[in-house]
């Protein structure tokens, strides 16, 4: 046997939120009452017009390969839905769909990337930006932002990170993992400083319809002057709580929509017909099941920040998109468990209160920001604050030194 890997697998690793769910998983096998934080997606079940859309594709025979960016039909829904609600205009050369925005942001980088090029990151991030654009061969150049900031890239920030190399930059608004949101005038001004710059931009919308306070604002949108540069990045997943469906779909400049689409028929092809068919439903139909899941998602979070601000050693900004909370936890740094283990990164503070509360969390360095840790609040209400509850004991078990 030979199980030599190829070194491209030396530059990445297995994706921490899934290690998580893992952990969560074997625990849960072995009897424990766990409760999972740490997932990125919504509790709310598919609505029903869009599930019905993917029955009534099968029962038609709607079974078989279609173009590999997706059918007349898709790309139709998405041009609409682009006009709509951002007001942009594509031509259907200027649309892909995939199995996910995951591949599609993927697809975009090896399709553009090459050795000693940069793409910046801003942090902290969506843990697989980083990952892809190593695995392309280029390199990842992460600007820290932080909460005074409301966890958003400034214009200075980007200024002095913008070098003759940097090949991408990457917008995550509403942004995973923190619920930052960029307002028209913040992504214009960060429009201004590109103004001088060839670099792509990647707007990643995936979050798009998750904003509690203020509204949303599409990079593609607020800075008009560099639409041919900038690939928008969207999909059914989380505004329609279809994560297990793998739809996503992206609109740019047909160069790179083009590249995108060789690249996906020499691997996956067309995303499933199923989930096309139900992307389809989702786009054109009603929208107002997203009211009751907001106003559960506002609550939800009110309650975690309440219980953070009563939690020693752990302290948060309120943000307004997406369903986390980010909190800082490095007050928890130096106490000492019953095991008498001492905290020291934000993965020991998570890896304790999946062992003490059976709670899990990621880690805020998995997103390039150390001593914080990630609270995913949709979930259940009822198991939401069980989780809460579960934190505040294991926490007070803690021997705090000052
Ligand atoms: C910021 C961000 N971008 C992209 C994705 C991928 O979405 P999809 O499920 O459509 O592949 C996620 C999923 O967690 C995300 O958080």
């Amino acid at each position: 046997m030979n199980a030599r890997l190829s070194p491209r697998m030396a530059v990445i690793g297995a994706s921490p939120t899934a290690e998580i769910s893992n952990k969560l998983r074997a625990l849960a096998l072995a009897g424990a009452d766990v409760i999972n934080l740490g997932e990125g997606e919504l509790d709310f079940a598919t609505p029903g017009h869009i599930c019905d859309a993917g029955i009534e594709a099968i029962r038609a025979g709607d079974t078989k390969y279609t173009a590999v960016a997706g059918t007349a039909a898709l790309k139709a829904a998405i041009i609409r839905k682009f006009e709509r609600e951002n007001g942009l205009h594509y031509p259907p050369s200027g649309i892909i769909a995939g199995t996910g925005a995951k591949q599609l942001i993927f697809n975009a980088f090896l399709a553009t990337l090459d050795e000693g090029d940069e793409v910046i990151i801003p942090a902290p991030y969506w843990v697989s930006y980083p990952d892809m654009v190593r695995l392309a061969g280029a390199k990842p150049v992460i600007v820290p932002c932080t909460p005074e900031d409301g966890w958003k890239l400034t214009a200075n920030a980007l200024a002095a990170a913008l070098k003759p190399r940097t090949r991408w930059v990457v917008l995550n608004s509403p942004n995973n993992p923190t619920g930052a949101v960029y307002t028209a005038e913040e992504l214009a001004a960060l429009g201004k400083v590109l103004d001088g710059h060839d670099a792509l931009v990647m707007a990643d919308d995936i979050y798009e319809h998750i904003v509690h306070d203020g509204s949303f604002a599409a990079p593609a949108t607020a800075m008009p002057g560099l639409f041919d540069r900038i690939l928008t990045i969207n999909g059914v997943s989380k505004g329609y709580s279809m994560t297990g469906w793998r739809l996503g779909y992206a609109g740019g400049p047909d160069w790179l929509i083009g590249a995108m689409e060789v690249l996906q028929s020499q691997s996956t092809s067309n995303p499933s017909t199923i989930s096309q068919a139900a992307a389809i439903a989702a786009l054109d139909g009603d929208m107002s099941f997203l009211d009751g899941w907001k106003s559960k998602l506002i609550a939800r979070r009110g309650k975690v920040l309440e219980a953070v601000a009563s939690m020693p050693g752990l302290s948060a900004i309120s943000t307004p998109g997406a369903f986390y909370v980010f909190a800082d936890c490095t007050g928890l740094y130096g106490a000492v468990t019953s095991q008498g283990t001492k905290l020291e990164t934000d993965l020991g503070v998570t890896g304790y209160l999946l062992d003490d509360a059976h709670v899990g969390m990621v880690h805020g360095s998995a997103f390039g920001m150390p001593g914080h840790l990630r609270i995913a609040y949709a979930i259940d209400d009822d198991r939401l604050a069980e989780a809460l509850s579960r934190i505040s004991g294991a926490l007070a078990k803690l021997e705090i030194h000052h």
